[in-house]
């Protein structure tokens, strides 16, 4: 399946404190940037590299770099922008996208009111971040505009997953590799993951 968790022992601890509901919310800001960092840096292994020389101060030295197409990220307005960070640590060069999407509290259905995408998007290997995959109405809602502006690899980087919404980006955009942290149980009537971690951005921002 198109569907990578990362099991690293530092990024289940950091989940662990992002699930309890006493952490506060500079802690759940700082721990969103640091597993984001941690989840990229494992969930980047396969980038291709190529062979380069460079002088070093002693003699001349075989190195490998990485080649191939450049990084775009792009965020989940809002709780994704907390990601946003994580990854720019490592790939300080990467492009930075936006989509503006919420999810209306009736209907679970996701309304979308800003996109800003680098102009080169079909040139870029794309992360897409958000913390919270539960129905999947918003990924789906953003892949699309992706994809619509040119993009063609694209990774799903999100720290929890319900197996509805990881169904959901299979049988919408089965290209989409899916990379987490953990697949929870399911979703309640509300639609939030179960046992998941609460509301996402509100947790970042401090906002009810
Ligand atoms: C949350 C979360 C995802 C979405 C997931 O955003 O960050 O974007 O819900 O739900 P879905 O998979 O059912 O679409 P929310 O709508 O709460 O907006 P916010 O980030 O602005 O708080
Ligand atoms: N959005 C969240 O922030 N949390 C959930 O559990 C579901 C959607």
């Amino acid at each position: 399946m198109n569907v990578q968790i990362i099991d690293h022992p530092l990024v289940q601890h950091k989940l662990s404190l992002m699930r309890d509901r006493h952490t506060s919310v500079r802690d759940f800001r700082n721990l969103t940037h640091e597993i984001t960092s941690l989840m990229a840096y494992d969930a980047m292994r396969d980038l291709p590299l190529e062979d380069a020389t460079v002088e070093t101060p002693v003699a001349e030295a075989n190195v490998q770099r990485l080649a191939g197409k450049k990084l775009a990220i792009v965020a989940i307005l809002r709780a994704g922008l907390g990601m946003v960070d994580g990854i720019l640590d490592l790939v300080p060069s990467a492009r930075v996208g936006h989509v503006g999407l919420y999810r209306d509290p009736d209907s679970l259905e996701p309304v979308e009111y800003y996109a800003k995408l680098p102009g080169d998007i079909d040139e870029r290997d794309v992360f897409l971040l958000d913390p919270m995959l539960a129905t999947g109405g918003s990924a789906v809602a953003a892949l699309t505009q992706l994809k619509q502006a040119g993009a063609t690899r694209i990774r799903l980087l999100c720290i929890l997953a319900a197996p509805e919404g990881v169904a959901r980006i299979q049988q919408d955009h089965p290209d989409v590799e899916i990379v987490l942290a953990a697949l929870d149980e399911r979703l309640n009537d509300h639609g939030y993951i179960v046992p998941g971690l609460g509301d996402a951005g509100d947790r970042i921002y401090g906002t009810r």
